[in-house]
């Protein structure tokens, strides 16, 4: 008999006769009560045993985390908060799971813990809903862009650029270990490693984007990319997912119109399509934020705060503007940022971001025109000569969520950048054919996969929002 999902069962708009279900025990009450989960939604299904007529042997089987199969039928429920439940006719257990030895008890456990369990967490129901929310809002994020014509462009992964500048890359061997090529003066040749070429993970497939963009018009990358940062924070991972979208035509203007359109499509469809996921996500919170003091308490309940994303217009501010607001700024009586800014032209920290979203505007903040001494080398220059067509989406409670820009498309002011960086012409030769061919005024931006997950379900360490994340001390599964 081919088995109903519990989703399905939950939502039956009759009672059924003979269905079979398919899952895991969360709990088995008073030797009659199974909560079963199959994934398929937050809910479990009450599963009611005939003890009486069930060996012994087989009861004790039913331990939370074993994988059952439950026939029977779907009736009414007596018991409150669920509108059916299964009796049980016919209970196979499939796979034992020792109730002494399973990680995964029926309680609470710390987010530490789960961490070193990535492979067992997700079978706890916030981990469960968790994935649920990020595969929806992977699904949002091709419907946002194939509704709209863009091209999806699977850029590499293994690839000779660094195309952000920052040299935060992980090299790429083809070579065994201690058989790699040397330098004259006995160093490693990382020049040579893959097949006598020098390779490393791809950063950003922006460049390669650019030149399908020129030829495509509107494309659209979503694919695995690496940070060799070291940073331990609960923003950074080694291994993150990031959307980029390239649109050939488009200024900055139009780059923050088409970012602050897409972000409330998704967030929209995440809350059209995760509602049990997330109200269960959100009454977790609402139970953290009871056991911290008043002042660290977040003011909106996590529907409310998705709610006044999708429905408010992002406040775009040029950074010496912003510059401006911070040095006026006092945020506590101890410190003021004057102190920490007074130069125009420095990076913006975490602090400063998070002071101008959520103090200051108290929404989410589109940063434009920085510096350019701070940013990227393809940026598009301004007239004034010392700020590039950046921008920067700043989130509260997240910080930075996308970074993009215009793209400098005159061929002589790129290369004159690139010279003053140091960065190699013949090794971008490819790229640089893009302003030597056609080019043309184009933007995009990087929406980091993992920022907006975290947004979404309101946690905020964003080891808890892929699978299983990649980190310093993380790599194991
Ligand atoms: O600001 P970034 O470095 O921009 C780029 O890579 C551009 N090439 C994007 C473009 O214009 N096509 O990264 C873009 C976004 C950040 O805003 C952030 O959300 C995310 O990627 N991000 C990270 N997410 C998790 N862990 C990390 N180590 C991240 N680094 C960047
Ligand atoms: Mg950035």
């Amino acid at each position: 008999m081919r088995h109903t999902k519990v989703k399905d069962l939950l939502n039956s708009t009759t009672t059924l006769q003979e269905i079979n279900a398919k899952g895991w025990v969360r709990t088995f009450r008073n030797n009659q009560f199974i909560a079963l989960n199959d994934g398929s939604t937050i809910n479990n299904i009450q599963c009611v045993v005939d003890f009486e007529n069930t060996p012994d042997e087989t009861l004790k089987r039913i331990t939370t985390g074993a994988a059952v199969s439950v026939t029977g039928s779907l009736v009414e429920s007596k018991g409150a908060g669920q509108k059916y439940e299964i009796q049980v006719n016919k209970l196979e257990i499939l796979g034992d799971s020792d109730a002494e030895k399973f990680p995964m008890q029926p309680k609470k456990h710390s987010l530490e813990f789960l961490r070193e369990n990535a492979h067992l967490r997700v079978r706890t129901n916030a981990f469960g809903a968790i994935m649920r929310v990020r595969s929806v809002l992977s699904f949002a994020v091709h419907s946002y862009f194939q509704q709209k014509g863009f091209v999806y462009v699977n850029t590499p992964i293994i690839t000779g650029a660094d195309a952000e500048g920052a040299g935060e890359m992980f090299q790429v061997t083809s070579l065994p270990l201690d058989n790699l090529p040397k330098t004259e003066e006995g160093n490693i040749d990382y020049k040579k490693d893959f097949f006598g070429k020098h390779t490393n993970l791809t950063v950003s497939g922006q460049l390669e984007g650019e030149t399908f963009a020129m030829a495509l018009g509107q494309i659209y990358t979503f694919g695995p990319t690496f940070r060799a940062e070291n940073s331990n924070t609960s923003r950074h991972l080694a291994e993150f997912w990031m959307i980029e979208p390239e649109v050939a035509f488009n200024d900055l203007n139009d780059n923050m119109d088409l970012a602050e359109d897409f972000i409330k499509y998704v967030v929209k469809y995440a809350v059209d399509n995760c509602g049990d996921d997330l109200k269960f996500l959100e009454g977790r919170l609402i139970e953290e934020e009871k056991s911290k003091p008043q002042a660290d308490r977040s003011e909106m309940p996590l529907l409310e705060k998705l709610g006044f994303v999708m429905n408010n217009d992002f406040k775009r501010v040029s950074y010496t503007e912003a510059v401006d607001i911070l040095r006026d700024s006092t945020p506590n009586k101890k410190k003021k940022f004057q102190y920490i800014i007074n130069e125009w032209g420095a990076d913006l920290q975490s602090e400063h971001e998070r002071y101008l979203v959520e103090k200051h505007f108290k929404c989410p903040v589109i940063l434009f025109d920085y510096p350019a001494n701070i940013k990227a080398f393809y940026m598009r220059l301004n007239e004034d000569g010392k700020t590039v067509r950046a921008m920067d989406i700043l989130f509260p409670g997240i910080g930075e969520i996308v970074g993009g820009s215009q793209r400098e498309e005159r061929f002589d002011v790129l290369v004159e950048k690139m010279k003053a960086l140091g960065i190699d012409e013949e090794e971008l030769w490819w790229y640089l054919d893009t302003r030597r061919f056609g080019s043309a005024v184009h933007s995009g931006f990087g929406l980091g996969f993992e920022r907006l997950v975290l947004f979404v379900t309101g946690m905020t360490n964003i080891r808890d929002v892929i699978p299983f994340p990649r980190t310093p001390q993380n790599a194991e599964f």
